[in-house]
């Protein structure tokens, strides 16, 4: 795990971490999650505080202890964590990392009451959530690096390309989700990384060290950056 020994490639610099999954409420007893541990947000804060970066943990509900010298905000909805976001990258960050698995699509209407089952079917109205990742790279000033994540059970270049592009990112690192000891819910992880001009593998292993190699590489783009 992150350490005293690891070199302070990130010192000076104001890192933001998204992590883990939003709860959409249906009501006061039910909500729309997903499977996100958080582990790997998580770890990304630790090794990026570890690297000498100041950071901000925006969390979805997870229970995870907070790592040691970051500064966590809890947050529970997809609303949540943009203004959460939104607000600790206005104070000036270097890099915002999107980790979290943010639900696409809440109700339109919670209820304040439980719902009760009057009928035999039941039809929930969606409505898109805000991209709080485009939002981030698409807003002025932003950070030097926007990077996001793909969670994919398919075609991941693809996917991860065009969400490259469409997002405005500067980065997306891109993980197969579903299976075994999958990326959302396992201790492992692997990661693809695309940026516009290029792409490299991050090998599977324990999330900690996945995190600290996605880091280093980030590192080097903020060092080579104007
Ligand atoms: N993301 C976000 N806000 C949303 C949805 C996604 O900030 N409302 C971010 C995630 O944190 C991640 C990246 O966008 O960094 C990609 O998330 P992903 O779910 O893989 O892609 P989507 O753009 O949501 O597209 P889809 O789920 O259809 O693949
Ligand atoms: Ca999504």
């Amino acid at each position: 795990t992150a350490g005293r020994d690891d070199p302070p490639l990130l010192s000076g610099r104001r890192v933001v971490v998204s992590a883990g999954p939003t709860y959409e409420d249906i009501d006061p007893v039910r909500y729309l999650g997903n499977r996100s541990s958080g582990k790997m947000g998580f770890a990304l804060a630790a090794a990026a505080h570890a690297m000498g970066a100041e950071v901000v943990l925006v969390a979805g509900p997870v229970q995870l202890p907070t790592p040691a010298g970051v500064t966590r905000v809890d947050v529970r909805s997809a609303a949540q964590m943009r203004a959460a976001v939104l607000e600790a990258v206005g104070e000036g960050a270097d890099l915002y990392v999107g980790a979290a698995a943010v639900a696409d699509y809440a109700p339109t209407q919670g209820a304040d009451h439980k719902l009760k089952k009057s009928s035999p079917t039941l039809t929930l109205e969606l409505a898109r959530t805000p991209d709080i990742l485009a939002e981030v790279a698409q807003r002025a000033p932003r950070p030097r690096l926007v990077v996001g994540f793909a969670a994919e059970t398919h075609d991941l270049a693809a996917y991860a390309r065009g969400k490259l592009y469409a997002k405005q990112v500067d980065l997306i690192a891109a993980n197969l989700v579903g299976g075994g000891d999958s990326a959302f819910e396992g201790e492992h992880n692997a990661l693809h990384v695309f940026w516009p001009e290029g792409e490299t593998e991050i090998a599977r292993a324990p999330k900690p060290v996945v995190a600290r190699r996605l880091l280093a590489l980030l590192a080097e783009r903020l060092g080579a950056a104007p």
